[in-house]
């Protein structure tokens, strides 16, 4: 029996493929190929399609014995969403849609899925917990939350079984240095400043610099990549246990300024990074911070590499070796 992961040559998907196979899992990988990368799977087995081609789903699950899935495939960037909210509804609910006709179809029954800190929108409170107030600000945020409802509604018909992990900020690469992370655009704020170390781009942009937090910019959870890798292994598998349904925070409990982010990369390289204070980006909740109690509880989750340090070394050692991500 194979485990189907959508989405798995993108930058988590690709990082939880090789746990997986590190683990002797059995996998298929479903990706488009629109933002993933063909070398971050390379000897694992890829099925280049979409989403939308529920026919093709159908046939990969019975080809390769899929059952159970892992759901990353999604458009995942705030400002698009909000320029362009057509292809979030489209790519990311329809596609899910699809996703599920097929395993409907075919009677698979447990998924693991990508879900977001976006759901909650400005927080009521810190540390956010699941049980806090989803009001997304972002189209983004709202396909990810109508998602985990369209789940909730399979679960109660048809018995469908999920976990949705709601990931902070994603950051870090695998600790060999083979895969990392590659997104055209860049948007985020650690890739940007080793984009900034490697000479690609003069200065790094600070948006906003007058939050009510100590230093004025942006407070985020960081999480490092291989510690959301393993969560969905574990969330998986609690699922072939037999365990209802669930949603679970993922982040590390410790929140860091965005100037706080530009030090430590300093820090950890011994390199000076030029920094430009510019306007607040539209959107940006001031301060960001899991509760991820939950999932430490019920699925005894240890996150292996939970220091600011350890995550910015191992982004800086990937960045570092492969300065044009996979196009090496
Ligand atoms: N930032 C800068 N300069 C940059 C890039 C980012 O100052 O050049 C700041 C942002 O304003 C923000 C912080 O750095 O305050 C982190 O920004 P990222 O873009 O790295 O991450 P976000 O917190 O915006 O995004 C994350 C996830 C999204 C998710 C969102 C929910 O990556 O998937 O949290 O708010 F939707």
């Amino acid at each position: 029996m194979a485990i189907l992961i959508t989405g798995g040559a993108g930058y988590i998907g690709s990082h939880t493929a090789w746990e997986l196979k590190d683990q002797g899992r059995d996998i298929v990988i479903y990706d488009n190929l629109s933002r993933g990368h063909r070398q971050a799977v390379k000897d694992m087995p890829l099925v280049v399609g979409d989403l939308m081609d529920t026919e093709l789903l159908e046939k990969t699950i019975e080809e390769y014995n899929v059952d159970s899935v892992i759901h990353f495939a999604a458009e995942s960037q705030v400002g698009e969403s909000m320029a362009d909210p057509q292809k979030y509804y489209i790519n990311n609910v329809s596609g899910t849609l699809s996703l599920l006709k097929a395993m409907k179809e075919k009677n698979v029954n447990k998924i693991v899925f990508s879900s977001t800190a976006a759901t909650y929108g400005e927080p009521e409170r810190i540390p956010i917990d699941e049980d806090s107030a989803k009001n997304p600000t972002s189209v983004y945020g709202r396909t990810k939350l109508m998602m985990e409802q369209i789940l909730t509604d399979y679960d109660m018909a048809y018995g469908l079984k999920f976990v949705a992990l709601r990931y902070f900020n994603a950051a870090g690469a695998h600790i060999s240095g083979k895969i990392g992370e590659d997104h055209a655009p860049e948007t985020h704020l650690i890739p940007i400043i080793m984009q900034v170390l490697l000479g690609q781009r003069d200065e790094i942009s600070i948006f906003g610099t007058d939050y009510p937090t100590p230093d004025g910019t942006c407070i985020r959870d960081y999480i490092h990549v291989t510690d959301l890798a393993q969560a969905h292994i574990l969330a998986l598998d609690a699922l072939y246990d037999g365990m209802e349904s669930k949603i679970y925070n993922l982040g590390n409990g410790n929140g860091f300024s965005v100037k706080e982010v530009i030090d430590t990369v300093e820090k950890v390289t011994g390199k000076k990074i030029q920094r430009v204070e510019k306007g607040r980006r539209p959107g940006d909740p001031a301060v960001l911070i899991a509760s991820s109690d939950k999932i430490i509880k019920e699925l005894s989750w240890k996150p292996r590499y939970n220091t600011l340090e350890q995550i910015i070394e191992t982004a800086w050692n990937w960045h570092k070796n492969h300065p044009n991500g996979f196009d090496n």
